[in-house]
């Protein structure tokens, strides 16, 4: 697998957890599974040792490079590194609302690393499998004789990696081979595109995704991904139950689960506490933990005009807690907010022990998304016993049930948001036994990677059928 985030090494959204759980599965099911990851500064690991790979020449460019061995639990792990790539502040730039201007020669020499790296380790896998648009040049990078067939996952189409044609030389490919194979789109270099084009299975994070994205949610790929429908497959990831488990959580004082609900009640208590909220077991709380970007609703959420937080604060008995980081404006517009509203705590950062916190001590969890691929919070905070209330697309259509699991609207809008709110703070209100029997219901809903991982293996099998042969 090459992917540009594993957790616990490294990780900025979803596709972290998505990547290593997938990989942990498909070990336990028998698959010599390696993961690829660039060295960024940020990258927790222990190393196991290091080997010196040929120099990574990529379009006019060359980098000496080296891989560091470490391991996620058992599963091998390379660390692609190149200090003039990767050794600085952040993971795609410098913030998460700007990219680094070399995107495409970082991400280009992870793709090229990759033959490399097999042939210093004597390895040759059968299948690579790459993830979201940094492994988009993939397919383009491996030789004859050993052709692996490509998997390219899209967690997120709303992320596509294109550059200026100005910068196709920094890929090395002439311009008709970057058309022929699909990397042109748009009068840009599409790294996404070409991926789409050039894998041999294309899949994607949730079911109703994989629709959606051929119709809308597309962002300008609707067509191509139409074009190649019978090769995209939806498989809807599952959730790691072993690190969120209520019950058993490093980062709870008092665990809890569905028939010891004790607990929830005091890590409610202090999630009000740590958020310098009334500690008031009445009250329900909403939490919400996000990247603050535009796909999570934070406009239709915080924006000063049109956004619903300060209506919501004044005219309902809520408490609200936020964790996320993001855009400048919806960091500081939550914390303007914040501070005017008693009912309404903000974090701005990323703080992994606190989104268990949050998932534990809240009543209900907040997730306006305009799009949703899969989306893993709901799973998490439906585990937690916090009752989602969340938009009805993609992966949480998949996941959550309307009126049993959680409280769905039909799109981000204001509106749809405002009322759902409404809808949860007057069921936890007013009919407080209905509440208790969704949350119930929520905790024991099963998300099992096992059986993703299983999908993803017959994938595998059937692309090394002997007629399944590339199609570009
Ligand atoms: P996405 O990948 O689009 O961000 P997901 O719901 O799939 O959405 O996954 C988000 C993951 O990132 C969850 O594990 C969530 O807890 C975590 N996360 C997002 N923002 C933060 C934050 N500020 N601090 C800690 N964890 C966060
Ligand atoms: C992306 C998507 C999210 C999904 C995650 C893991 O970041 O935005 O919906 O859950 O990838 O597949």
């Amino acid at each position: 697998m090459v992917s540009s985030e594993a957790h616990p090494i490294v990780k900025v959204g979803g596709l972290a957890d998505a990547v290593s759980a997938l990989a942990i599965q498909l070990q336990q099911q028998g698959v010599d599974i390696r993961i690829l990851l660039p060295n960024y500064r940020e990258c927790e690991f222990t190393t196991e040792g290091h080997t010196r790979i040929d120099d990574i020449v990529l379009g006019g460019n060359r980098y000496r490079a080296q891989i560091l061995h470490s391991r996620i639990g058992t599963i091998p792990v390379f660390l692609l590194d190149i200090p003039e790539l990767y050794d600085r502040s952040g993971i795609y730039g410098p913030r998460i609302d700007a990219a680094f201007e070399d995107n495409l020669q970082r991400f280009g020499a992870l793709c090229a690393a990759a033959p490399g790296i097999c042939r210093a380790l004597d390895w040759l896998p059968e299948i690579v499998h790459g993830h979201d648009w940094q492994s988009g040049l993939l397919p383009q990078m491996f030789a004859a004789p050993h052709l692996p067939k490509h998997i390219l996952t899209i967690h997120n189409i709303g992320y596509q990696g294109d550059f200026p044609l100005a910068q196709l030389p920094h890929t090395g490919f002439s311009r008709a081979f970057a058309r022929k194979h699909g990397y042109l789109h748009a009068h840009k270099l599409n790294l996404l595109a070409g991926g789409i084009v050039s894998a041999d299975a294309v899949t994607t994070v949730s079911r109703t995704y994989a629709r959606e994205i051929q119709h809308h949610h597309g962002f300008g790929l609707e067509h191509l991904v139409r074009a190649h429908a019978s090769q995209v497959t939806g498989i809807t990831n599952g959730m790691d139950y072993q690190e969120w488990n209520p019950a058993d959580d490093i980062y709870l004082h008092v665990g809890f689960d569905i028939d010891r609900m004790a607990g929830k009640g005091i890590c409610k208590r202090e999630l009000q506490m740590e958020f310098g909220l009334e500690p008031d077991p009445q009250i329900p709380v909403l939490g919400m933990v996000s990247r603050l970007v535009d796909q999570k609703g934070i406009v239709e959420l915080a924006d000063p005009e049109h956004g619903i937080l300060g209506r919501l604060c004044r005219e309902n008995q809520l408490q609200l807690v936020v964790l996320g980081s993001g855009e400048a404006w919806c960091e500081q517009e939550l914390q303007r907010q914040a501070r005017r509203c008693p009912q309404f705590g903000v974090h701005i950062g990323f703080d992994t022990a606190m989104s268990h916190r949050i998932a534990a001590g809240a009543d209900f969890f907040l997730m306006p998304s305009r799009y949703e691929p899969c989306g893993l919070s709901q799973l998490y905070a439906m585990r937690y016993g916090a009752v989602p209330v969340a938009t009805n697309t993609g992966g949480i259509a998949d996941t959550v049930i309307d009126g049993r699991t959680g409280i769905l609207f039909p799109k981000a809008s204001p509106r749809h948001i405002y009322r759902a709110i409404e809808r949860a703070v007057a069921l936890y209100v007013r009919e407080p036994d209905t509440y208790a029997a969704m949350q119930r219901e929520a905790m024991q809903q099963r998300f099992d990677w096992g059986a993703a991982a299983a999908e993803y293996r017959q994938l595998y099998h059937q692309l090394q059928q002997p007629d399944s042969l590339r199609r570009t």
